[in-house]
């Protein structure tokens, strides 16, 4: 069982053979240009995206929902589902994009005011700078708890489940309160939301997010399903990215300031975070000649690959030759602080016009 309420590390292989999650790597040579995270195995699984390839490659509709749950602040982390955010509005999706302020009340305890805060000051404000078009006219911004059109259909998936479907799903018993059981219908509802007569009927989505949210694609593929012959739905696709690692080397997360680097922190902070970050390196230079870096447990590598470097020569590069141990992990911390100090100087700038927007979207 996945808990998408927990932080749990996981095991990615395991994932792929349990719940019949494809491999991205098995299709990536049909994918046209594809998304820098899907080229490097940070997005690694999904289902049915063969499904939304195809409607790409035809340019047909198709639409895009991811959520977030406003409950604290941003980190570099949280970028990768902008990413590919931005590469879909590219190809010319719809997106539909939930602020799960109902959830963050249910399972954080967050308050519907401080939520909208956070929606506005942190999610909306970052995406944009991110690179995100929020204003264009297929793009749908909305908080759960203002969404009448949402909370009609959560009623309506909530009849096609029942108590023992979501007891077997997330482990839900008898004194789990009525709001918590509620937050995954309302997910469903979000994920559904673009199929509905009001957004032009029913239509393939795609849901791009982290493994933990599997547990909802799954309820929602079910539910899409049973409500196919009263609304014609069809199941929507989802992809799956690998979380990033955090400064520790454990789980990147909000909550815990060593392993993370947020994206309203100052240009130097963020530089000087780089250089506390774990890397791949050995005990001794001597070693590090002889044996080569650990690059594939490397936080600075892992930076690099899902952020700072575009090129995929020059990451190969980079690869080959901390592998050889030609490169010492203090040159390359130096210069990856460097790109992280860069990278924040851009976008401290591109935050304060974002904001602005921002407070113009809910
Ligand atoms: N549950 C998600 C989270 O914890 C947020 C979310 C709400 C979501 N609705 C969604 C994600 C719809 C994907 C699709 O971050």
């Amino acid at each position: 069982m996945i808990d998408p309420w927990a932080s749990t590390s996981v095991d990615y292989d395991k994932l792929v053979n349990q719940f019949g999650i494809q491999k991205i790597s098995d299709m990536i040579s049909e994918i046209k240009d594809p998304q820098r995270l899907m080229k490097r195995g940070v997005v690694f699984g999904h289902r049915e995206f063969d499904e939304i390839n195809k409607l790409i490659n035809k340019n047909e509709d198709f639409a895009v929902v991811t959520g977030m749950m406003p409950s604290g602040q941003m980190h570099i982390g949280h970028k990768m589902v902008v990413d590919q955010l931005i590469w879909y509005q590219d190809k010319g999706a719809m997106l539909s994009l939930p602020i799960a302020d109902l959830e963050s009340y249910a399972a954080r305890d967050m308050s519907f005011d401080k939520a909208r805060k956070i929606a506005v000051e942190e999610y909306l404000t970052n995406w944009i700078a991110l690179g995100l078009d929020l204003e264009r006219d297929n793009v749908n911004v909305y908080l759960q708890s203002e969404n009448k059109l949402l909370q009609d259909l959560e009623f309506k998936a909530s009849r096609k489940t029942n108590f023992n479907q979501l007891k077997a799903i997330y482990g839900f018993d008898e004194s789990t309160n009525m709001a918590h059981m509620q937050a995954p219908l309302m997910q469903v509802a979000d994920i559904l939301l673009p199929q509905i007569e009001e957004f032009g009927g029913p239509k393939k989505v795609v849901v791009p997010v982290g493994i933990d949210q599997d547990p909802h694609i799954r309820l929602t593929r079910d539910i899409a399903h049973r409500l196919s012959e009263e609304l014609g739905f069809i199941s929507p696709a989802s992809t799956y990215h690998r979380f990033l690692t955090g400064l520790t080397g454990d789980k990147m997360s909000s909550s815990k300031p060593s392993t993370a680097i947020y994206l309203n922190e100052d240009p130097e902070t963020a530089a000087k975070k780089v250089k506390t970050a774990k890397t791949g390196g050995r005990e001794s230079l001597k070693e590090q000649e002889e044996l080569g870096g650990e690059v594939d447990k490397c936080v600075i590598y892992e930076m690099l690959v899902y952020h700072l470097i575009d090129d995929d020569e020059e990451i190969e590069k980079i690869r080959e030759e901390c592998l050889s141990g030609q490169l010492r992990c203090g040159d390359c911390k130096v210069r990856t602080s460097e790109l992280m100090r860069e990278y924040f100087e851009d976008l401290k700038d591109k935050q304060i016009e974002a904001s602005e927007i921002a407070e113009t979207l809910l």
